[in-house]
C-alpha cells in the first residue's frame, strides 16, 4: 500500500524533529527531569509539527525504557503510539468536537486513570475552533487537573484561545522551518526513496511551503510521482505552473525600474500562457522579502539563502524596496474584489513612481538599467551630461560642487540634488538662466535623512509611515548596507 510521504516521514522521536528546537529541548528536559505541565498550549503554523511533537511526548512520558527524555520506539507502549491504538491517547479533533458536549464527555472520562501507561494524554487539535461554552467547560478540568492527565493544545490560532486557558497552559511556540532544515529533511527522504533531485529543485519546493514542513514534503511526494523518481526544477516548475526564478527576478527588476509597459506585458503573458499568477506572487513576495532582510539583518544568513541577486541591489534605495513591498503585498488584497491578473496591473501601475525614488543615475550605476527597453535606452544614452553643459560658463567651485553632487536627467528636467550652502542662491538663478531645464533640489543634512520629492506622493497614496524622517536612515534598517 502506499503511504504519502507526509506521514510516512512523520518524525518519531525528538531528535527526529527539524526546526522546533525550543518547544523540542523544553519538552525534552521536562521529561528528563520529570517536571511536566499538566497542560500544554503548541501553538504555530500549519504543518510545522505540533500534532507530531504531541505523540512524541506522548511516547516519551508512556515509554518503558525511555533514554535521556527520548522514546524508545520499540517497548509495547511505543509500537501501539505509533500505530494508533493506544488507550491513554484520546486525539479530538476540535473542529468537529467543538460544542460542549464533546468537552463534557471528555472531562467525565478524565476522572478514570490511565488503562495502560503512566499518563493518559489528551491531544485537542485546532483548539481554538472551540465554541466559549466548551472553552469554559475545559476551563474546569484544566483547573483541577486529574493527577497522571496531560492536555495537550494545538492551535494554528493563538489569539482566539481565551486569555483564561493560556493562563493555564505552558505555551510553546512552533515557527516556521527555514528553507534549510526543510531541504535537509527533503534531501533524506529522496535518499531514502532513491529519488534523483537537485539540490535547487528542493530549495524551490522549500521557498513554495513558506515555511511548512508538510507542505514541502507532500510536494516533493507529488512532484517525484509527477517526474517519475525526479526532481528537477523544470519539472518543479511544469507540474506547479510556476515561472521559472530567473524571469521573477527580470520581473522584480522591471518593477524597480519603473518599466510599466514591460512589466505589464510580461504579467499578462504569463498569465495567458496558464502559468499560476498566485505562486508567481509567492515567488516575488520571497525575493522582495529576502533583499529586504537582507539590507535589514545584521546576519541575513541566519534567516535566509543570500544569493548574488540580492546582494547586486545594495544600492537601491531601502525606499524604494520598502515601497515596493507594499505594493506588492496589496496585490493579495486587492485581488479579493478583483482578479489577481487585474491585481497585478493595478500594482504595476503604481511602480511607477519608483522611478522618482531611485534617481537614474543610480540606477545606472548599478547597472540595472541593461534591461530598459530599447527605445529608451537610446533616448538616455543621447542624454547630454549637464556637467559638461555648465564647463567654462561658471565658476570651478561651483561646478566641483555640482560634481559632488547627484543629478538627475529626465525628458526636460535636469535635477541636482544639492545640500544647503552648497551653491549660494544667486549662483544657482546665474545656472538656471544658462539652462531653463536646471532645477535645484536642497537635499536635508546627512542625518536627516534627505528625503527625495517623491515622498509626499507615496504619502498621499499608501499614507505610509514607513517612509518618513524618522524611520529613514536613523533604525539599523536602513545602516551600513544601504545606500
Ligand atoms: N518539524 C518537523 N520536522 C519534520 N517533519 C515535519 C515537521 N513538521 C511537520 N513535519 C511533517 O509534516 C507532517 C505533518 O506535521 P504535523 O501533523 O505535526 O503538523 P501540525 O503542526 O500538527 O499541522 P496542523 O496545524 O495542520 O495540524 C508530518 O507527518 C511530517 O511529515
Ligand atoms: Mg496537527
Ligand atoms: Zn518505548
Amino acid at each position: 500500500m502506499y503511504i504519502p510521504f507526509a506521514r510516512k516521514y512523520r518524525p518519531k522521536t525528538f531528535s527526529e524533529v527539524f526546526g522546533q528546537d525550543t518547544p523540542v529541548r523544553v519538552l525534552r528536559n521536562a521529561v528528563r527531569l520529570e517536571k511536566l505541565s499538566h497542560a500544554y498550549l503548541f501553538a504555530g503554523p500549519r504543518g510545522t509539527g505540533k500534532t507530531t511533537v504531541a505523540r512524541i511526548l506522548t511516547k516519551a512520558i508512556n515509554c518503558l525504557q525511555p533514554k535521556e527524555g527520548e522514546p524508545c520506539g520499540v517497548c509495547e507502549n511505543c509500537l501501539a503510539i505509533d500505530r494508533g491504538y493506544f488507550p491513554d491517547l484520546i486525539e479530538i479533533d476540535a473542529a468537529s468536537n467543538r460544542g460542549i458536549d464533546d468537552i463534557r464527555s471528555i472531562r467525565d472520562a478524565v476522572s478514570y486513570a490511565p488503562l495502560k501507561g503512566k499518563y493518559k494524554v489528551y491531544i485537542l487539535d485546532e483548539a481554538h475552533m472551540l465554541t466559549k461554552e466548551a472553552f469554559n467547560a475545559l476551563l474546569k478540568t484544566l483547573e483541577e487537573p486529574p493527577p497522571r492527565t496531560i492536555f495537550i493544545l494545538c492551535t494554528t490560532e493563538y489569539e482566539k484561545i481565551m486569555p483564561t486557558i493560556l493562563s493555564r497552559c505552558q505555551r510553546l511556540v512552533f515557527s516556521k522551518i527555514k528553507e534549510d532544515h526543510i531541504v535537509e529533511n527533503l534531501k533524506r527522504i529522496c535518499q531514502n526513496e532513491g529519488l534523483s533531485c537537485e539540490e535547487k529543485a528542493l530549495y524551490l519546493l522549500a521557498k513554495l511551503s513558506d515555511g511548512g514542513m508538510r507542505d514541502a514534503v507532500s510536494l516533493l511526494d507529488q512532484t517525484s510521482t509527477y517526474g517519475e523518481g525526479k526532481v528537477t526544477v523544470q519539472l518543479v516548475q511544469e507540474f506547479l505552473g510556476i515561472v521559472s526564478q530567473e524571469r521573477v527576478r527580470e520581473f522584480l527588476l522591471m518593477l524597480l525600474n519603473s518599466q510599466v509597459d514591460d512589466a505589464l506585458k510580461f504579467i499578462t503573458e504569463i498569465s495567458q500562457k496558464g502559468y499560476n499568477l498566485s505562486r508567481f506572487l509567492d515567488l516575488l513576495e520571497e525575493e522582495i522579502r529576502a533583499t529586504l532582510l537582507y539590507r535589514s539583518l545584521k546576519e541575513p544568513e541566519s534567516v535566509i539563502r543570500v544569493e548574488d541577486f540580492h546582494r547586486s541591489l545594495d544600492k537601491v534605495p531601502l525606499n524604494a524596496l520598502l515601497y515596493l513591498e507594499k505594493v506588492v503585498n496589496m496585490v493579495r488584497l486587492d485581488a479579493r474584489s478583483r482578479d489577481l491578473l487585474r491585481a497585478f496591473e493595478l500594482a504595476i501601475i503604481k511602480t511607477q513612481i519608483i522611478k522618482e525614488i531611485v534617481p537614474l543615475t543610480e540606477l545606472y550605476k548599478m547597472g540595472l538599467s541593461q534591461k530598459v527597453s530599447s527605445a529608451q535606452e537610446q533616448r538616455e544614452e543621447n542624454r547630454e551630461d549637464p556637467i559638461k553643459l555648465l564647463e567654462n560658463k561658471i565658476e570651478t567651485l561651483t561646478l566641483e560642487a555640482l560634481k559632488r553632487s547627484k543629478y538627475e536627467v529626465s525628458e526636460n528636467r535636469i535635477i541636482f540634488y544639492i545640500k544647503e550652502g552648497d551653491i549660494s542662491p544667486e549662483d544657482r538663478n546665474r545656472i538656471k538662466a544658462i539652462d531653463p531645464r536646471i532645477e535645484f533640489v536642497i537635499e536635508e543634512s546627512k542625518e536627516e535623512g534627505g528625503l527625495p520629492p517623491f515622498a509626499e506622493k507615496v504619502k498621499d497614496i499608501f499614507g505610509a509611515k514607513i517612509i518618513s524622517h524618522e524611520k529613514r536612515g536613523k533604525g539599523k534598517g536602513s545602516s551600513g548596507k544601504s545606500s
